[in-house]
C-alpha cells in the first residue's frame, strides 16, 4: 500500500490539493513580469504552492530558477545557485553562455551528483570579500534579463526563504532591491515566513515598502482539509471512520504540514485493519510527539526556567498570562519577567508571533503535556 501523504518535501500531483486561487496568482506573476511576495506561517505550503504553479509554467515553455537562499552563505553563492538551476537542455543555453562570458562571468559545464550536466559559475575565490559576489549575482542577472527581452521567454527567478538575504551582508535587501528594480524583463517571486525579519523590510523604513504585490499563503479550510485526508486514506486502503479528517485538523491545524504529519501516522497505524479510528487519531499524536522526543528534551533543557514555566502554562491552554489568578496557579514570574520571556520564546520562534500565545509545533506543545508537567503526569486533555 502506498502511503497517500508526503511530508517535508515540496508536494505536487495527487499529493498537492486546493490552493486553486493562490496558483493563478503565482502562475500569472510568472507569465509576466512582476515581483510577488508569497508569504505566510510557517509550514503552510509556500514553496509548494510555487513549486506547482512552476509545474504549469514550465510546460508552457517558460524557464524556473529557483534558489534557496536560506543555505547560501552569500551572494556569489545566491549567483551559483541561480546558474546551476538553468536547465541544461535549455535551446538558448548556448546563447545564455555566451553572454556570461561576455560579461566576463566564468562559467563551466559540470556534473551533478546524478550525473546530468548542469551549468556552474566558477567564481575566483575571493576570501572575506562580499563585493565580488554581490556583482557576479549583478551581472548573471543582467544577462539573463537580456536573454529574456531578446529572445522573447519568460523568465521566473524564485528566491525561497528569501529574507534570509538580509542576515548575508550588511544591508543585503537594498542589494536585492536594486536587482529587482534594474530589471525589466524578468519575474521575481520571493517567499518567506512573516517574521520580524519579513516586516521589517516592509515597514514604511524598510527596502520592500510598497515594492512587492503581496500573495497571503493562509491556512486552508479546514473542512476541506479533513475531507480530503479521509478521502486520500479510503483510496490508499484505509477506511476512515466518521470525524477522524476533523479530529487531525482540530488536534494540530492550522499548518498544512503539521496536519499531514499526523494524517500520515494514522494512515501508517490504521495500515493493518485496514480502518482508523478518533481513537488511532490520538494513539497516534501521542506517538509522533514521542518520536521526536529528543529534539523536544534538547530544546526544553536549553531553555532557562522562567520560559518553560510558560510554555507550561501556554500548553495547557492559559490565555491570561498576566493576571495574578495565572500567575500563582503556574508559579510564573513578576510581569516585567514575562514580557521578556515571552519575546525570547518567540525569538526561538517557539511561540507564534504577533497572536494570542499559541506554541508553534502542536507536536512539542503534546511533548510537554506528556513529558514536561510539574507532577510528572500528563496534563491538559
Ligand atoms: N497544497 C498542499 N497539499 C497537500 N499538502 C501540502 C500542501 N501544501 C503544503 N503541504 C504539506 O506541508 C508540507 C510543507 O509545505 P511547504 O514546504 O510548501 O511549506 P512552506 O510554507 O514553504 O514551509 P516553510 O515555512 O518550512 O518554508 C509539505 O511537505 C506537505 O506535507
Ligand atoms: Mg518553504
Amino acid at each position: 500500500m502506498t502511503i497517500p501523504f508526503r511530508v517535508g518535501e515540496l508536494v505536487t500531483g495527487e499529493f498537492f490539493t486546493d490552493r486553486v486561487e493562490e496558483v493563478e496568482r503565482i502562475l500569472g506573476a510568472m507569465r509576466d513580469p512582476t515581483r510577488l511576495l508569497v508569504y505566510g506561517e510557517r509550514r503552510q505550503g509556500k514553496s509548494s504552492a510555487i513549486r506547482f504553479a512552476a509545474e504549469r509554467f514550465e510546460q508552457d515553455g517558460g524557464v524556473l530558477l529557483w534558489v534557496d537562499v536560506s543555505t547560501a552563505s552569500s551572494f556569489g553563492d545566491i549567483a551559483r545557485r541561480l546558474i546551476s538551476s538553468v536547465p541544461y537542455s535549455w535551446v538558448w543555453r548556448q546563447d545564455l553562455q555566451t553572454k556570461l562570458l561576455r560579461a566576463s562571468v566564468r562559467i563551466e559545464a559540470r556534473t551533478d551528483l546524478a550525473g546530468n550536466p548542469v551549468l556552474a559559475l566558477a567564481l575566483e575565490p575571493l576570501p572575506g570579500s562580499t563585493e565580488h559576489g554581490k556583482e557576479e549575482l549583478q551581472r548573471s542577472v543582467r544577462v539573463l534579463d537580456k536573454l529574456a527581452e531578446e529572445r522573447n521567454v519568460k523568465i521566473a527567478i524564485v528566491l525561497d526563504e528569501f529574507q534570509q538575504i538580509a542576515e548575508l551582508v550588511d544591508r543585503g535587501e537594498w542589494v536585492l532591491r536594486d536587482l529587482m528594480q534594474t530589471t525589466h524583463n524578468l519575474s521575481f517571486l520571493c517567499a518567506g515566513s512573516r517574521a520580524s525579519l519579513i516586516d521589517q523590510m516592509l515597514s514604511k523604513d524598510g527596502a520592500f515598502h510598497r515594492f512587492f504585490e503581496p500573495l497571503n499563503i493562509r491556512a486552508m479550510d479546514p473542512e476541506h482539509l479533513a475531507a480530503w485526508i479521509g478521502d486520500r486514506m479510503r483510496g490508499s486502503g484505509v477506511q476512515p471512520q466518521d470525524g477522524v479528517g476533523h479530529e487531525i485538523v482540530r488536534l494540530v491545524g492550522p499548518r498544512t504540514q503539521d496536519c499531514l504529519q499526523l494524517a500520515r501516522a494514522v494512515f501508517v497505524a490504521g495500515q493493518q485493519e485496514g480502518a482508523a479510528s478518533v481513537e488511532t487519531v490520538k494513539a497516534a499524536l501521542r506517538q509522533s510527539a514521542m518520536q521526536d522526543g529528543d529534539r523536544f528534551e534538547t530544546a526544553w533543557s536549553s531553555l532557562p526556567r522562567s520560559q518553560q514555566l510558560l510554555l507550561r502554562a501556554i500548553a495547557l491552554g492559559e490565555e491570561e498570562l498576566f493576571s495574578s489568578k495565572t500567575a500563582r496557579k503556574h508559579g510564573l514570574p513578576p510581569s516585567s519577567s514575562i514580557s521578556r520571556a515571552l519575546s525570547a520564546l518567540r525569538a526561538k520562534r517557539h511561540i507564534v508571533e504577533g497572536e494570542e500565545p499559541r506554541i508553534d509545533d502542536p507536536f512539542f506543545r503534546v511533548w510537554i503535556l506528556i513529558r514536561a508537567m510539574p507532577d510528572g503526569l500528563p496534563g491538559g486533555s
